[in-house]
């Protein structure tokens, strides 16, 4: 580590970074799909849960950890725990990172050709929109470009410095997206036959209930926080020293799962009262899997007066709103490469670059492969990772280390029984959760 790290500047940067790297795709493209396969409200009860128990204190942990090493994902474990394997846990992380990109970077391409789409009209003028999206689908080479143009847009923001490019970005375009978000909400909701979807989304049906299940929103509730592989580690370690970890966790947590939910009071009315045939609409909403968003979105536009602008308005920020996340996920793997094999900033920055489009190919060309890499890494990598990262601060890390982390060397007052519960959460609560969640899920 040869030059001086940087801190964020100002207290909303932090938050709005942390924000910007939460918020993306996972909420507005993922969450709504994930919760069409599950059944919809009963999901989101333990998605929530999950938020409550793992969420918000692997994200304090994660703080712990960046903020008192002051490195990347996996120097940190190396500088807190020398010599010990903890350090692999780190490099699960970048692996994580990799892998997550693979396929993002392609979703992002999508939301790349909406906005082209809507900004130039084309959109407002499709009359089958499963079809119009199954185009985008059928064309890799179309996929392709648009993910190696995202991709290079990141990579730009990456090399611009941290300050600039993360903070101002973010800063801007969160509380547009959100206000936008909650417009289009209000108008799906006030559509004639919005409220069977409503009643899918906030009725929850037991019978739904399965082992998966709970895999599955435990998956999205990591994914869409962005924990479990070292990213909010990263961000940590460019927390200001007065940074208070309990309140920016919950503040990104809460923040998180209103634009989630918000999305979904976007999706689900509007999907239940365009539909022409409402029998079998909950099955569509399943057999429409990723392409959920896409299908249903564009058709709400063409609802509203002035489509092109809403239409135009909204791919731009949710197109904003993913590179946001990109950057995030782009700046762990590049931090890493540079701190650890002390590439310079630019050449690690190629190179993860280049190693993200190889992986954008193969799952432009190979949907089997795009949705391999989005199972692993929500599923399985990110789930580890968190699993990990509870057991080392609850168990490893000095139980003095953590409690001058979250209380700011006893500036904050939060209590001993705050810090008890926190690390009784992550000793045993945690882990053994996350562990029977895991492994329920994948046998069961
Ligand atoms: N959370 C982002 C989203 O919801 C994606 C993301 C960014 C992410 N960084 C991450 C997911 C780190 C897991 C880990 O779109």
């Amino acid at each position: 580590m040869t030059e001086k790290r940087v801190t964020f500047a100002s207290k909303i940067g932090i938050v709005a970074a942390a924000a910007g790297s939460a918020v993306g795709l996972g909420n507005i493209w993922r969450f709504p799909s994930q919760t069409a396969d599950s059944g919809g409200a009963i999901f989101i009860l333990v998605y929530i849960g999950c938020i409550l128990f793992f969420g918000i204190p692997l994200m304090m942990s994660e703080f712990i950890i960046g903020r008192g090493s002051r490195a990347n994902s996996a120097g940190a474990f190396h500088k807190l725990a020398p010599g010990t394997p903890w350090k692999w846990v780190g490099r699960l992380g970048v692996l994580t990172g990799f892998v997550i990109m693979g396929f993002y970077m392609v979703v992002c391409g999508w939301t790349l050709d909406y906005m082209f789409q809507a900004l130039t009209g084309s959109l407002h003028t499709v009359t089958d929109f499963s079809a119009n999206f199954n185009n985008l689908l059928s064309s890799p080479l179309r996929q392709t470009g648009l993910m190696i143009l995202f991709t290079l847009m990141t990579a730009f923001f990456i090399l611009s410095g941290v300050k600039k490019g993360i903070e101002q970005s973010s800063k801007i375009m969160m509380p547009m997206l959100f206000l936008l978000l909650i417009i289009l909400a209000l108008r799906s909701v006030f559509l004639e036959g919005s409220s069977a979807g409503l009643a899918f989304l906030f009725r929850p049906d037991a019978t739904h209930l399965n082992p998966t299940l709970f895999l599955d929103a435990m998956g999205q509730a990591f994914f869409s926080l962005s924990i479990g592989m070292g990213c909010m580690i990263t961000y940590g370690s460019y927390f200001n020293n007065d940074t208070n970890f309990t309140q920016t966790a919950v503040q990104v947590s809460i923040l998180d799962s209103l634009v989630a939910i918000l999305a979904g009071i976007i999706i689900f009315p509007s999907a239940f009262a365009l539909t022409s045939n409402p029998d079998t609409i909950t099955d569509e909403l399943v057999a429409g899997g990723p392409g959920l968003l896409f299908i249903t979105l564009p058709e709400l536009f063409n609802q509203m007066p002035l489509s092109v602008i809403w239409g135009s308005l909204f791919f731009c920020l949710l197109a904003l709103a993913a590179l946001t996340s990109t950057i995030s996920l782009m700046e762990v793997v590049t931090l890493y490469i540079h701190e650890e094999y002390r590439f310079t900033r630019k050449k690690s920055t190629l190179l993860v670059t280049a190693g993200v489009i190889l992986l954008g190919i193969g799952s432009s060309f190979s949907p089997w492969l795009f949705n391999l890499m989005d199972v692993a890494s929500a599923k399985v990598m990110l789930p580890l990772g968190g699993l990990f990262i509870s057991l080392f601060v609850g168990w490893y890390l000095d139980k003095r280390m953590v409690a001058a982390q979250i209380t700011n060397d006893g500036t904050i007052k939060l209590g001993v029984g705050f810090l008890r519960v926190y690390i009784f959460l992550l000793r045993y609560i945690a882990p053994l959760a996350i562990l029977a969640i895991f492994i329920y899920g994948l046998v069961g």
